[in-house]
């Protein structure tokens, strides 16, 4: 059996996410660069990379960026292309989720929510107490989906990416559902 390292759950492996409400399978693989190229202009498209008009060969660039402690994954419904997902962790106590990406397909399907639940439960198994992410100040509709799943804001951070745009830092805590390791396992 392979135990979980507590200290990076996230590993680069296939993680199985979910089956949507149609039978198809959700699962998160290791970006390569020919999913990179695919995902950058769908993603340079849509939501806050859009809005701050990110370059695709930027974001192609970004999506392949090893060593800097952030692990960087392919969405894939039924093995095809559906999103991104970038994780840094360890955090802050618990992971920081830096980039939640559905291609508009898919989205409103229901694949955000079983990635947040899936990136809850993979940092609770690793006992880990919060869970973190940001969203954009004029993001409504994601900022209501993840208030929905429990996040609240934290932080309220002014021009961070450019003069009259804040992001909002949230935070959803675990605490409360940590086991805590019996004396028996910690020996
Ligand atoms: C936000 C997002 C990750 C949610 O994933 P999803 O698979 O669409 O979500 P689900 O089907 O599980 O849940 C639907 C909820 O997502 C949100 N949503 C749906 N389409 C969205 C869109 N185009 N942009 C932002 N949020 C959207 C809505 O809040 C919706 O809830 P509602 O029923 O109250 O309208 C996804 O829509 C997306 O990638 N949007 C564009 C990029 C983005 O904004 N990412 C978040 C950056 S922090």
């Amino acid at each position: 059996m392979t135990m979980l390292d507590t200290t990076h759950p996230f590993t680069a492996d296939t993680h199985v996410v979910g089956q949507l409400g149609t039978g198809q399978t959700l699962a998160l693989l290791p970006m390569t660069a020919m999913a990179a190229a695919s995902l950058a202009p769908a993603i340079a498209d849509i939501g806050p990379w859009a809005h701050y008009h990110f370059a695709p060969e930027d974001l192609q660039q970004s999506l392949l960026i090893t060593g800097d402690g952030a692990i960087r994954y392919q969405l894939t419904c039924d093995g095809e292309p559906a999103g991104v997902v970038i994780i840094r962790s360890p955090w802050l106590a618990g992971p920081y989720l830096q980039i939640l990406a559905v291609l508009p397909h898919l989205q409103g399907s229901g694949a955000g929510k079983l990635i947040l639940h899936w990136y809850e439960e993979t940092a609770l198994a690793a006992r880990m107490r919060n869970v973190w992410l940001c969203v954009s100040g004029f993001n409504v509709d994601a900022q209501r989906f993840y208030q929905r799943y429990g996040y609240s804001m934290v932080g309220h951070l002014h021009d961070l990416m450019r003069d009259g745009d804040d992001e909002l830092l949230m935070r959803k805590n675990l605490a409360g559902r940590v086991i805590p390791l019996s004396p028996e396992s910690s020996s």
